[in-house]
């Protein structure tokens, strides 16, 4: 087992990654967490507020595709650990536009590793790269079966051919220099802290304020959800006890079609399911995800705790008990993006 106590967090204002900080400091005394984060529209300080005065923690302001910083900083924390959430994440956007993610996805991601080589050049075997990668890399599966460590890359939009690209470097960094790197491939996550243009953030503000719910194409596709929480455990059982060179899929076995997660979000709402609309489809939608953790439970002893249908009441509570943190996300660059991406989708 890898004892990790100086832990460089990328990503760390966003979503999962805030919700990570949080858990490793919570269940390790004696880890020290620097934060490194761009702030881009989904990185906000204020979800890690209540971390702020902890002396265990620091923010660093920063580009991971800047090589001049990410050195220095790597040079001067010596972690022991890199665990890469750094992205951008919301496929939409990146049907609007793929450098950004192109930038940050893989360049950012060839930066970090570069500067992880140089850092810990011959001592490799203290350390751990964790690159935080995405279901979404395997692309479109059937309506049988699950995907596993060896179902093939096939990508079909712009943010996950960007975090394939990025695992593929991985993989050759690993191969080539011995970086002690593990890949995790998660699906998709629920929970606190989720910027609300992600589909149940989404939903529950529009609903809880009586707006229509876009729903894409006809509400068939299928996605595999997993509370946050048991995404921080299970990265927490990779970083200690993964094993270099090895992928590890994350899934609690929850497949939902849209239709029906957003029939339950309105459900739980009270809220009347004639607010569903369906609008264009996404181009390159794919139609259905399902992750096979078998290998994740087997080998590292890791099972998710959170049920869906208490992970989806407890999130519905939470958005609802914090409109202003949601109201906070829904100024500037949101509402001009919500433009942009919704207003050539009319009503089918
Ligand atoms: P998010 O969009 O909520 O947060 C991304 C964070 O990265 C933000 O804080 C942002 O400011 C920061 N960031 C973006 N570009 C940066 C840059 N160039 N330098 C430094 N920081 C930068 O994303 P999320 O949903 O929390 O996802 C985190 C990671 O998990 C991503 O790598 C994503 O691909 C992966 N992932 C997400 C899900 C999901 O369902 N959300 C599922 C599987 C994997
Ligand atoms: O599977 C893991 C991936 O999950 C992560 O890698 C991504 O970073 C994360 O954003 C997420 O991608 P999705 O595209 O699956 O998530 P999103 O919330 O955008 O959409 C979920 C489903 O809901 C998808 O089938 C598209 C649909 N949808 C989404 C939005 C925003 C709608 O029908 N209407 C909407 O308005």
């Amino acid at each position: 087992m890898t004892r990790c106590r100086r832990i460089l967090v990328t990503g760390g204002a966003g979503f999962i990654g805030s919700n990570y900080v949080r858990h490793t400091l919570a269940a390790h005394a004696d880890v020290h967490v620097t934060n490194l984060d761009k702030l881009t529209y989904a990185g906000n300080l204020e979800n890690l507020k209540d971390l702020e005065h902890d002396p265990r923690y620091e923010f660093a302001l920063g580009d991971v595709s800047d090589a001049t910083l990410v050195a220095h900083l790597l040079q001067e924390m010596n972690p022991d650990a890199i665990v890469n959430f750094a992205a951008e994440t919301h496929v939409d956007r990146s049907l609007l536009g793929a450098l950004p993610f192109i930038q940050t996805n893989v360049c950012g991601t060839l930066t970090l590793l570069e500067a992880a080589r140089r850092c810990w050049s011959g001592r490799e075997g203290e350390h751990r790269f964790v690159q935080i990668s995405t279901d979404e890399v395997y692309g479109d599966l059937g309506d049988a079966g699950r995907f596993t460590e060896q179902s093939p890359l096939a990508p079909n939009n712009p943010y996950s051919a960007s975090k394939a690209s990025a695992d593929l470097l991985c993989r050759a960094y690993f191969s080539t220099y011995g970086l002690p790197i593990v890949i995790t491939r998660c699906s998709n996550n629920y929970g606190p802290y989720q910027f609300p243009e992600k589909l149940i953030p989404l939903m529950i503000y529009r609903a809880s304020t009586d707006q229509p719910l876009p729903i894409y194409g006809d509400g068939s596709n299928v996605r595999d959800w997993i509370h946050v929480q048991d995404h921080c455990r299970a990265i927490d059982s990779v970083l200690s006890r993964g094993i270099p060179g090895e992928v590890y899929n994350i899934g609690a076995n929850s497949e939902l079609r849209n239709i029906d997660l957003v029939r339950r979000i309105c459900t739980l709402l009270g809220r009347p399911e004639t607010l569903i609309e369906f609008v264009r489809d996404r181009p390159g939608h794919d139609r259905r995800y399902a992750i096979d953790p078998t290998k994740l439970r087997r080998e590292l002893g890791w099972a998710p705790q959170i049920p869906f249908a208490q992970g989806l009441e407890e999130t519905v509570q939470w958005y609802c008990h914090n409109a202003s943190w949601v109201q906070a996300c829904l100024t500037g660059e949101y509402r001009h993006y919500y433009k942009q991406n919704y207003g050539g989708r009319s009503a089918q």
